[in-house]
């Protein structure tokens, strides 16, 4: 999958058009019923406690894909120019992901060759071609070759070509940085080309990050999932805030491997809204949510897409790294105003309402209830999910 940042910058596209998304998303939103025509299917599934709180799953979990498979890290928008670099705590790992002179990503493990120190220690994006030590000022490109070596007349036989930064094999996908973190060649078996061409029909790899921020929860990952895969809780979990612009919502699922796409009309919609002027926001009309293998979530709204990477990092915590995307910085000051209120918003409803509710989850679960969890027809794409995840371990 190619990148496409390098061509493509912030702010190139204003609004995505139904025209501008792929023919198989098209083809989604076209089967979408009228709220009133919709039909739900109710289900009899049930989930042991044990998948959330045991730690024989998690460690299962562990070996048999976010050990084996590539991870996503964190999205290629994050670096938009060419010599620059940020550094990610990922999954239990200090990482640094740069974007060198030719546009190309690359990832490292944010540890000196001399004696271990992390290099950069905050989460900012740095635009410089050079990363010096804090400790002792050993110096290194943003391509992990050490260039510099403070006082070298002292060390004796050191081969500075031998003291690179340690990289680990990456590949951006759908705008996605993926990373394999055994340092295995990346098995991608997993990703799905179809999901990504999806992303870079939203704009995500050229997507104008507008906020970032780390959750750190104590609650097994799934649970932090589950909320964005089923539509049952959001008239009710979220009635306060958001609950009332969704309907028990009529969504076409596709699925590919272990990739979900979901996609629901916006409430009081109907067919004809699609064909009624091309030039509409299709944002206004539909709802798009992947879960894209294994742990990265992408919802869209009117005017901006969250995308949230759910890191394991224990049975009982996860670190949840959200990013706020907009088609480009704002230009006016209304613009700014209305990517102010939805960030505002949308931290208050995952942070205070969704990561709240997997939190309070993760509680009563440890506590031994309930023995298993039970799921009902609106939540028939958990179970899609963890039976694709399931196979793999
Ligand atoms: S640990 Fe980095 S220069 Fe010494
Ligand atoms: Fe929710």
């Amino acid at each position: 999958m190619t990148d496409v940042s390098e061509t493509k910058k912030p702010g190139d596209r204003k609004i995505t058009r139904l025209a501008d998304l792929t023919a198989s998303q098209q083809a989604d939103i076209r089967q979408i019923p009228a709220e009133k025509d919709f039909v739900n299917v109710p289900l009899a599934a049930e989930r042991p406690n044990g998948i959330f709180t045991g730690r024989d799953r998690f460690d299962a979990e562990q070996t048999g894909v976010f050990r084996r498979f590539p991870v996503p890290v964190t999205l290629a928008a994050v670096l938009p120019e060419p010599g620059s670099v940020v550094a990610v705590e990922a999954y239990g790992l200090p990482l640094l992901v740069s974007r060198n002179r030719a546009g190309e990503i690359k990832v490292f493990i944010n540890a000196c060759q001399h004696k271990g120190s992390k290099l950069i220690e905050d989460c900012e994006v740095h635009e410089q071609s050079r990363i010096t030590c804090p400790y002792h000022a050993w110096t290194y490109g943003i391509d992990g070759k050490l260039l510099g070596v403070a006082r070298s007349d002292m060390f004796e036989g050191l081969d500075k070509s031998k003291r690179g930064l340690k990289q680990l094999p990456s590949v951006v996908w759908g705008g996605v940085v993926y990373v394999q973190l055994d340092g295995r060649e990346p098995d991608c078996s997993n990703l799905s080309a179809e999901v990504a061409g999806d992303f870079e029909a939203l704009g995500i790899p050229e997507a104008h990050v507008y906020g970032r921020k780390t959750f750190d929860l104590k609650a097994n990952w799934k649970l932090v999932l589950e909320p964005f895969l089923e539509g049952y809780h959001v008239q009710r979990l979220h009635a306060a805030s958001i609950g009332d612009l969704f309907v028990d919502a009529p969504s076409i699922v596709s699925t590919f491997g272990p990739n979900i796409r979901q996609v629901s009309g916006r409430i009081g919609y109907y067919p004809e809204m699609l064909d009624e002027d091309p030039d509409n926001n299709v944002h206004k009309l539909v709802t798009f949510a992947y879960t894209a293998f294994p742990n990265l979530v992408i919802v869209t709204s009117q005017y901006y897409i969250s995308a949230m990477i759910l890191m394991p990092i224990d049975v009982d915590r996860t670190i949840v790294h959200y990013f706020m995307l907009t088609p480009g910085p704002a230009t006016t000051a209304k613009a700014e105003e209305v990517f102010k209120r939805s960030y505002e918003l949308i931290l208050n409803v995952f942070g205070n309402e969704d990561f709240r509710a997997a939190q309070i989850t993760h509680e009563g679960l440890a506590a031994g209830v309930p023995e298993t969890s039970t799921y009902c027809g609106l939540e028939v794409n958990i179970i899609h999910y963890y039976e694709a995840f399931e196979q793999l371990l």
